[in-house]
């Protein structure tokens, strides 16, 4: 029997397990049967499958699962800083960290509960905490699966220091690809963007959708907040929806890069694309008792679909 969105119970649609090194996963499941795996780990999102069961989220046959490292894969929360460009760690603490689960996490000032399963975390910062980035600050995260299968993941950053702090924030995402050179992701054209690849020099995107023949490590700059990746094997596509973040990182490490990688199969960049809702370009910055929002929707549709659900005018 299937369950009308009104009498939807998010709590019966969650389960805690422990992975294999005693950290505890929340699996979230939708009446349709497409289900979510979040990692307290990180606040990772580990696993998305829509209702046939089938693995929307890339991860490495290579990755570690072994605290504190970040494994390869899924979703991972960057904060406070995303890249490599500063004292502290690479993407950032917060995807290294253990969070714990929220049982009443401040409402949202949308409503996003209804026809939902979700589960809130949050990570504040313990005794230990890294000096190269000393500040109070709660990071709460709502990560959703809805009726249809779309997962929604929403971070809210508050100050809760005395003083300003500043930050940088993405959803490092893997999507799971039949065939990197199959793929077009449309949405990015014509905007400007910093090549990694080139010590972060700007340039300006061509007309036409992405197409990919080599490695990429782009920020484009100032996106539109509705983006698709279309692969045309599987004749899936992928539409990324984001709020509050304004730059949009492209990255696949191609073949070179993939074979120096250790926790990355030598052909798996074949595989996967990384396409991340992020603020990176500009520091974000909180005064005491501010709160930043920043969200992201992915859904997973069949290409033929998709021309219906890209709707231009959400650009
Ligand atoms: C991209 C960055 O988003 O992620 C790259 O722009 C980085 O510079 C890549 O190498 C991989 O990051 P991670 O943290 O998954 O190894």
């Amino acid at each position: 029997m299937g369950h009308s969105s009104a009498v939807w119970d998010h709590r019966a649609a969650i389960e805690l397990i422990k992975d294999w090194n005693g950290i505890d996963q929340v699996v979230l499941r939708n009446p349709q049967g497409a289900s979510a795996r979040v990692s307290l780990h990180g606040g990772r999102v580990i696993s998305w499958r829509n209702d046939l069961g089938e693995e929307l989220l890339f991860s490495s046959s290579k990755a570690i699962f072994k605290s504190p490292k970040a494994m390869r894969g899924g979703i991972s929360i960057c904060f406070p800083q995303f890249g490599n460009c500063s004292s502290i760690e690479q993407q950032g603490f917060a995807r290294n960290k253990i969070w714990m689960i929220e049982d009443d996490a401040p409402p949202l000032l949308k409503n996003d509960i209804r026809g939902k399963s979700f589960i809130d975390l949050l990570l504040k910062p313990g005794e230990e905490e890294p000096k190269c980035w000393p500040h109070g600050f709660e990071l709460r995260l709502r990560v959703s699966l809805a009726s249809d299968g779309n997962l929604a993941l929403i971070s809210r950053v508050r100050n809760i220091n005395g003083k300003p702090f500043s930050f940088l924030f993405g959803y490092h995402t893997y999507l799971s690809l039949s065939d990197i050179s199959e793929v077009r992701l449309e949405g990015l054209e014509t905007l400007d963007y910093l090549d990694n690849l080139c010590q972060r020099e700007r340039f300006t995107e061509q007309g036409d959708a992405l197409t990919f023949e080599s490695e990429v490590d782009r920020v484009y700059l100032c996106s539109p907040n509705c983006i698709a990746v279309l692969d045309h094997e599987r004749k899936r596509t992928y539409v990324i929806r984001k709020e509050g973040l304004p730059d949009v990182v492209v990255w696949n490490p191609w073949e070179k890069k993939s074979k120096a990688m250790t926790d990355f199969g030598d052909e798996e960049y074949k595989q996967m694309l990384c396409v991340d809702g992020a603020a990176v370009e500009k520091l974000i910055t909180l005064k005491p008792g501010e709160e930043w929002t920043g969200r992201l929707e992915l859904a997973a549709v069949p290409s033929s679909f998709c021309s219906d659900y890209f709707d231009p005018q959400l650009k």
